[in-house]
C-alpha cells in the first residue's frame, strides 16, 4: 500500500493568513489546498499566487463545483491548480464537463462525497474516469457533535478503493486519528485547522507526517 500524502487545507479568510502558515509548513506538505473559504474570499488570485510561490507542489482548488463545470474548472486550471473538486450532487453532465477539461490539461478531479451520494453514482463517476473521492466529515456534522472515525468509514474507503478510486480523508483530522487508518487505503489525509491554526504550523505538519510514516511504514 502506498504511503498517504499530506494535504494542507487553507481555509482562511484572506491570503496573508494562508501564506504565513503555508511558508512554515510547506517542507512537510505534499498537496496544497486552496480551500473553499479562501477561494471565495480571494478568488482564483489565491491559486495564482500560491502557484507562483510553489511551482513544484500539487495544488487543489477546492471550488466544489456544482454547475458550470467547464467554466469553473477552466478558471481553476488556468490559475495553476492541478486538481479541482466537484460536489457529489453535481449532475453527470457537469462532472463529464469537468473531466473533459481536466483530461485536456493533465489535471485530476475529486468528487467530494456529501450526504446522500449512492454507490450507483460512484460507479458512474468511475465510468467517466473520475480518479479521486473525498470522504468528508463536514464542519456542520462536527458542529452537531458527530465526532470520530469508525469501522463504517474504513469499510467505505476500502469499497471505494475496490471500485478504483483514490480516497482522501478530511474533516477535523488530528495526528492521533492517523493510526486508526492502519491498513486502510487512504490516498491523502487533509488537515486544515490542525496545521494552519497551530501555534507552530511547521511542527504541526511534521507531526502529521511522522504519524503517517509510522502508521504506513
Ligand atoms: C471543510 C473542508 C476543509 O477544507 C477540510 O475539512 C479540512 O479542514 P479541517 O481539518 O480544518 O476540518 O473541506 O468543509
Amino acid at each position: 500500500m502506498q504511503r498517504p500524502k499530506l494535504q494542507i487545507a487553507l481555509d482562511t479568510y484572506d491570503l496573508p493568513s494562508a501564506l504565513a502558515p503555508l511558508q512554515q509548513a510547506a517542507a512537510h506538505i505534499d498537496v496544497i489546498e486552496c480551500g473553499t473559504i479562501l477561494c471565495l474570499a480571494e478568488g482564483m488570485r489565491a491559486v495564482k499566487i500560491i502557484r507562483s510561490l510553489f511551482p513544484e507542489k500539487t495544488i487543489l482548488a477546492d471550488v466544489r463545483i456544482a454547475e458550470a463545470g467547464s467554466l469553473i474548472s477552466k478558471m481553476a486550471f488556468d490559475a495553476g491548480a492541478n486538481w479541482v473538486s466537484v460536489v457529489s450532487g453535481a449532475t453527470m453532465t457537469t462532472i463529464e464537463a469537468v473531466m473533459k477539461e481536466a483530461t485536456k490539461r493533465g489535471g485530476e478531479v475529486q468528487i467530494e462525497l456529501i450526504d446522500g451520494w449512492t454507490w450507483e453514482q460512484a460507479k458512474c463517476w468511475r465510468a467517466l474516469g473520475v480518479p479521486q473521492v473525498i470522504t468528508h466529515r463536514s464542519r456542520d456534522a462536527e458542529a452537531k457533535g458527530e465526532l470520530g472515525w469508525g469501522q463504517e468509514d474504513f469499510d467505505e474507503i476500502r469499497k471505494l478503493d475496490d471500485l478504483g478510486f483514490k480516497a482522501t480523508v478530511t474533516g477535523g483530522v488530528v495526528p492521533s486519528d492517523i493510526p486508526l487508518f492502519k491498513g486502510v487505503p487512504v490516498y491523502v489525509f487533509i488537515a486544515g485547522r490542525g496545521i494552519y491554526a497551530a501555534a507552530d504550523p511547521g511542527l504541526a505538519a511534521q507531526t502529521f507526517q511522522d504519524a503517517i510514516h509510522k502508521t504506513f511504514e
